[in-house]
């Protein structure tokens, strides 16, 4: 399986993904997932909220697809986030 690993991480990454940027063509749908974890402080004199949030994004990216045959049934692998091109977000304060 560790073999199966390497030649499919060697497919998907046989050009740099991150210099690819992002997909051209229709808009892609990107979902946030924006989860309350806890509360950190609340200053009411001062209208201060602070909380512990965890933002989780979805979105396809056909670039990143193989047909499952060919690399032993492997359906899914763990790929370190700086070799990926990923949506451009940012949560500012509100
Ligand atoms: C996946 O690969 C197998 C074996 O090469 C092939 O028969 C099958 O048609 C392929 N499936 C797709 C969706 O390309």
């Amino acid at each position: 399986m560790i073999f199966s690993n390497l030649i499919l991480l060697l497919y998907l990454f046989r050009i740099c993904h991150t210099q690819l940027g992002a997909m051209s063509g229709s808009p892609l749908d990107v979902i946030f997932d924006l989860y309350y974890l806890k509360l950190i402080s609340l200053d009411a004199e001062r209208q201060l909220l602070s909380l512990c949030l965890q933002l989780k994004t979805f979105w396809q990216d056909p670039r990143l697809s193989w047909n499952m045959t060919e690399f032993s049934g492997l359906d899914d692998i763990f790929v370190a986030a700086d070799v990926l091109w990923i949506p451009d977000t940012q949560v500012g304060n509100a």
